[in-house]
């Protein structure tokens, strides 16, 4: 008897892109997106800036709000996990502690460390905010006055300093499918081969 009206559970697949500000998570992880939609994978990215504004609303910089806020999006990777969506999180999550127990709650939780020297971050600065918090004008900020863990043990490690997006794109790409946890390129989205969602395997 199904103990409740949701589907039968899958094994769901998380790829979490963590690194500095600027290292280059909302690229890499939209680029997959697309590439795994082109594969015919149900998908959904989970941007750490958009969903300040809706899922993580009010939450601020503290350490107390950074880790719900990290909790929460893993809460809804997990969910989507069960319905077979792969969720792409592209979120800073500083603390090694928090991610680790991301691993431990989340089936199919892949860690990819978006690497970048400090220095290149800050020559980049997107939006502006590196030079904000190096004049004092914002506090709390990752890099310069907040700390970010680095991942002692990734799944995956891109070095956005020396790669371009492509190979980056590529690299993450090429161990999906070696895991076999993503469709190859040359199976039609309505092949006869399965998506393999084998968590299990990584
Ligand atoms: N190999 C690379 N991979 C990803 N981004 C790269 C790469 N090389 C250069 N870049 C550039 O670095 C910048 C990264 O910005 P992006 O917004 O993706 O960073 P982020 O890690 O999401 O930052 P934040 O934590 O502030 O949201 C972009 O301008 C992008 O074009
Ligand atoms: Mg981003």
């Amino acid at each position: 008897m199904p103990t409740s009206l949701g589907p039968e559970p899958q094994n769901g697949l998380t790829l979490w892109f963590t690194g500095l500000p600027c290292a280059g998570k909302s690229t890499l992880a939209a680029q997959i997106g697309q590439e795994l939609l082109a594969r015919g994978h149900q998908i959904e990215v989970l941007d750490a800036d958009a969903l300040r504004h809706t899922l993580c609303k009010g939450l601020g910089f503290s350490r107390a709000d950074r880790e719900e806020n990290v909790l929460r999006i893993g809460r809804l990777c997990g969910m989507l996990g069960k319905y077979g969506i792969i969720s792409i999180a592209a979120v800073i999550a500083p603390y090694r502690q928090i991610r680790e127990q991301l691993r431990a709650s989340i089936p199919g939780f892949v860690e990819i460390y978006v690497k970048a020297p400090l220095g290149v971050c800050v020559q980049r600065d997107v939006k502006g905010l590196y030079a904000k918090a190096l004049k004092g004008e914002i506090t709390q900020f990752t890099g310069i006055d907040d700390p970010y863990e680095e991942p002692q043990m990734p799944d995956i490690v891109v070095e956005t300093a020396t790669s371009d997006v492509a190979t980056c794109c590529q690299t993450i790409i090429a161990w999906l499918e070696q895991k076999r946890l993503i469709v190859s390129a040359d199976v039609s989205v309505n092949g006869s081969e399965r998506f393999s969602r084998a968590s299990s395997m990584i």
